[in-house]
């Protein structure tokens, strides 16, 4: 069976693969490893170093080609590939495969000077300029036939290449162009969506500040306007935009796979990327591939990171996914670039595995000299083999070898958070209660007690079928549809625990307010109401917790304080849990439990924003409801320790700075020390272990 599967099909989708996806390089290859590679910054002397190199690190995949246009057709329609023949050859002798790239992310810059239509437009109407990379309006039809025509050639020539494993579309598409050819897609596919501009007129409120439109041929996209812009012309304009990004992406993935139709054709996301609704995108995928740059000055990064593993799992709908791209050491592009040790780098490496990657790569196999990332760590620094950074690169690649059990296996869950794209954007335009209600930072928080007591966690999309969960999470769904609202209460009917954060429910799908005592759609299963939603001051509110819900121990969080934002709420036959202290709406409801009968779960309600640790209680007393448990006994003791299990194996990383002992649960095999355990195991500082239960032996 394949591992790294296909995210699935779209219907009315171009290619041939089979129903369970494109043929898979993991079942030849085993975990992938390898790096971007940009043979054209170098001679091909050092070809023959870096292939060798790479096969002495393992290395098995790398991608080539992602900016390499110019160098393909120095001038209009000229074509020089001879070099990339040689580079095939010369990484195929080692045994290295390559994810090829089209190499549309960057075009030469005669195209900009032909074409100036090329060229994107900001927000302020300035047609940006070659001399970086990106330089290229999605919505330019010249730009498109151009990159058309070199991926062609380019597809042609190597689609039966022994060393090309895999097709890579560009590079992390985000692109936004806000210029005349824009508009005019804009319009057109305003058109398909509303079909009539009365229909448009009533979906984006027009009767507000004069703003009717007689004809579609008056619209513009959200450019710089005098004052707040339409909430729902600014929701479309990024729905459209991420429709173009992907019709760009489709373009020039069917054009491979006509040529090709068994590689699989995947392009890099980026994780929580702000600019593209990656749910309508993963089924266009052969394979989620995420580049991934967590800050490692960031103490809240190994969490965060492991949030996108699990994002990217979950688009592939639990399929495995791979790292296309990571930093070994520092970036260059963060104002004050923070080195990695390689324990670190490998510690990484490991968690994506853990989250369900089969496959872990850099940007990039070799540092370059020149250009604007000179900079930037690489798997072959400028200092050569003889570093610690390589070395470790190698290490890694034994590392993964021995995880070749984890290939095609999944993580399970039992609990899933609600994330969606459109509601992100529209919860975040401008003009709303508060501004400091962040979608991600709460998503974040909520994930927070999960990634602490080591319990997996799906994410799905606000309307996906909830039915195998036992607990449902939903953060922050301000924009939310009528039949995502029935399959939460569904699951909560049928027995999962629903917890349900404030600033939910709110809008509808053209991101209008739902009339009525908030929040509309799901006040019957929560059983509570609210009718304003108050921004709270700067020190924030006191909340005092009930009897029922109140600790028997005093500690930190007997005094909590919520922050941010409060709702003015009513129990419609919920307990009421919390309450505020003070303030505009002392003695009110903050924390509700609604009980549902015959079955039913509990619906909890947090009409707030509260502190870390009274949120970890309420996240706690939902997972201890239905029974859902961490993967490793006592992890909530050690802060900086993740445990996740995937397929047979359980992985333990210790973040922190000092080793840590914790449980082996049945007699196991460390599979990267390749050392027996039993009782406990000591798991070094930035290190890890990958427990294999030993058949051998009963417990
Ligand atoms: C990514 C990009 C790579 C490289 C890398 C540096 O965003 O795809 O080409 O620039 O960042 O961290």
């Amino acid at each position: 069976m394949p591992s790294v599967q296909g995210a699935g099909r779209a219907a009315g989708d171009v290619g041939s693969g089979s129903p369970d996806g494109f043929p898979v390089l993991t079942d030849d290859l085993g975990i992938l490893y390898g790096g971007d590679y940009n043979p054209e910054q170098w001679d091909p002397q050092v070809w023959r170093e870096d292939a060798w190199l790479m096969r002495a690190a393992e290395v098995n995949l790398v991608t080539v080609g992602v900016f390499s246009w110019a160098r393909y057709e120095p001038a209009p329609g000229v074509r020089d590939f001879a070099w990339l023949d040689e580079v095939l050859e010369v990484l195929a002798a080692q045994g290295v495969g390559v994810d090829l790239a089209t190499p549309t992310a960057s075009p030469p810059a005669w195209l900009g000077r032909r074409y100036p239509e090329t060229l994107p437009v900001d927000v302020d109407g300035v047609r940006l300029v070659a001399g970086s990379r990106n330089h290229f309006s999605p919505a330019s039809r010249v730009y498109r036939d151009h990159a058309l025509a070199i991926t062609r050639d380019l597809v042609s020539r190597y689609a039966g290449h022994p060393a090309v494993r895999m097709w890579h579309v560009g590079n992390e598409l985000g692109q936004v162009c806000y210029g005349e050819e824009s508009a005019a897609r804009f319009r057109q596919w305003l058109q398909g969506r509303y079909r009539t501009i009365e229909e448009l007129n009533h979906a984006w409120g027009t009767a507000v500040w004069s703003q009717h439109y007689a004809s579609f041929d008056e619209i513009l996209p959200p450019r710089r306007t005098v004052y707040h812009v339409n909430p729902t012309q600014a929701l479309d304009f990024r729905r459209y935009s991420s429709d173009l990004l992907l019709d760009l992406y489709r373009e020039q993935r069917d054009l491979v796979r006509a040529v090709d139709g068994t590689r699989p054709v995947t392009t890099n996301l980026m994780g929580f990327f702000p600019l593209a609704d990656y749910w309508s995108w993963a089924p266009h995928l052969d394979v989620v591939a995420d580049d991934s740059y967590p800050d490692p000055g960031d103490p809240g990064s190994p969490a965060d990171a492991a949030l996108t593993g699990d994002l990217m799992r979950s688009l592939g709908g639990g399929r495995p996914w791979m790292l296309m791209e990571a930093a070994v050491g520092a970036v260059s592009w963060r104002d004050h670039n923070l080195p990695k040790s390689p324990a670190r780098s490998r510690l990484e490496a490991l968690q994506a595995v853990a989250r369900g990657a089969d496959g872990v790569c850099y940007f990039q196999w070799r540092a370059s000299r020149a250009g604007a990332e000179r900079f930037h760590s690489a798997m072959l620094p400028h200092a050569g083999p003889d570093t610690r950074v390589h070395e470790g690169v190698r290490h890694l690649g034994a590392d993964l070898r021995r995880l070749r059990a984890a290939v095609g296996t999944r993580v399970p869950a039992r609990v899933v958070l609600l994330f969606d794209w459109e509601s992100w954007w529209a919860a975040e335009e401008q003009a709303r209660p508060t501004a400091r209600l962040r979608v991600l930072d709460r998503l974040r928080a909520w994930y927070r007690p999960l990634w602490d007591v080591g319990v997996a966690v799906d994410l799905a999309a606000p309307g996906s079928d909830l039915s195998g969960y036992d607990v449902v999470l939903v953060p922050q769904s301000y924009l939310l549809s009528e039949v995502a609202a029935q399959e939460i209460e569904r699951a909560a009917r049928a027995g999962a625990q629903l917890v349900v954060g404030p600033f939910s429910g709110v809008a509808d799908g053209n991101a209008q307010v739902r009339p009525g005592r908030f929040p509309v759609l799901l006040r019957d299963v929560l059983g509570v109401s609210g009718e304003e939603w108050v921004a709270l001051p700067d020190a924030g509110v006191p909340l005092r917790v009930g009897p029922s819900f109140a600790r028997s121990t005093s500690g930190d969080d007997d005094a909590p304080r919520a922050t941010i934002l409060g709702e003015l709420l009513r129990s419609d036959g919920a307990e009421v849990l919390a309450t505020f202290a003070t303030g505009h709406l002392a003695g009110l409801p903050a924390l509700t439990r609604h009980v549902l009968p015959d079955g039913g779960g509990s619906a909890w309600y947090l009409g707030t924003v509260p502190p870390a640790a009274l949120l970890a209680r309420v996240v706690g007393a939902a997972l201890d409801a239905s029974g859902v448990a961490g993967v490793l006994p006592g992890l909530a003791d050690l802060p900086d320790v993740e445990a996740v299990r995937r397929g047979e194996l359980l992985f333990v990383l210790n973040h922190g700075a000092a080793p840590v002992t914790v449980p082996v649960p049945a007699p196991a095999t460390d599979l990267l020390a390749g050392a027996r355990c039993r009782d406990v195991v000591e798991v070094p500082a930035e290190g890890a272990v990958v427990l294999a239960a030993d058949p051998t032996e009963s417990p």
